[in-house]
């Protein structure tokens, strides 16, 4: 056969080849239970947990991470524009720390729909941001409960690394994307910050340049990487950040 037509085959997102050190510490340090599950018994592990006491501690993490505030910053400052979207998706909206941004620089006649795998977190969240705007549903990422192309703009915080396979939560958010639309990312990244988040909120980690292929094989382009402080592009304790747009 020519060369030619010999056809690269697609690389596994989660095939992690690389056996720097480094990376093989934070393999090693990861939380495998992801791995060990099923995906119907790992899905009612992570209810249990944000469903239990841990969920009532979310957004004191989030508030000691800087998530709460930096991520305000993020919407604030335009870095992610909300500007000028009408139907908005908060993924995984948990104690409703994205959704509270939403609420304050979205438009006013934007809609925003929430929704949380834990019924508990959704009850939080409500009882949280005492705001009529935002909608909220339990709903899996995995089997959304919308019609294809109706949201213009999503946000998804720390969410996918609850998936064990990401492209089913990913074409989920595709499929329910507007050509155009655009999706604020933010996950895990396989480095030291991540292994141990992984293993506080029994989660995985996602390695930055196959989760990226794994967008663009799902018509997800990656429109720009964004960091919350200087700090964060230097040790990458945020994790991945995120602006993706979905092709038109
Ligand atoms: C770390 S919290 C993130 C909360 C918020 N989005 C933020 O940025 O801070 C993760 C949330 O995702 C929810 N979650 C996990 N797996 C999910 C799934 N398959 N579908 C919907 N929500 C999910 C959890 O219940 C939890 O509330």
């Amino acid at each position: 056969m020519p060369l030619a037509l010999i056809k690269k085959k697609p690389k596994n997102p989660d095939s992690r080849k690389s056996k720097s050190p480094k990376k093989v510490f934070n393999r090693l340090f990861e939380n495998r239970l992801i791995h060990r599950l099923s995906h119907k018994d790992y899905r009612d592990t992570v209810r249990k947990v944000y469903d239990g006491p841990q969920g009532s501690f979310l957004m004191a993490c989030s508030l000691l991470s800087l998530h709460v505030s930096l991520g305000d910053r993020l919407l604030r400052s335009r870095k992610f524009d909300v500007r000028g979207a009408k139907r908005i998706l908060d993924v995984g909206s948990g104690a409703g720390q994205i959704a509270g941004h939403l609420v304050r620089y979205a438009d006013s006649d934007a809609s925003i729909t929430c929704f949380d795998l834990s019924p508990g977190m959704v009850r939080r969240a409500i009882g949280r941001l005492k705001s009529h705007v935002p909608r909220f549903v339990v709903a899996d990422l995995a089997h959304l409960p919308f019609a294809d192309g109706v949201f213009d703009c999503v946000t998804c915080g720390y969410v996918l690394e609850h998936l064990p396979d990401p492209r089913q939560g990913l074409s989920e958010l595709a499929r329910v994307m507007a050509p155009g639309g655009r999706m604020l990312l933010l996950t895990t990244e396989d480095n030291f910050g991540g292994a141990w988040t992984s293993r506080i909120w029994r989660c995985r980690t996602y390695n930055r340049k196959e989760l990226r292929q794994l967008c663009e094989e799902l018509g997800l382009s990656w429109r720009k990487e964004l960091w919350f402080t200087p700090m964060h592009k230097v040790f990458r304790a945020g994790g991945i950040c995120v602006e993706i747009v979905k092709h038109r």
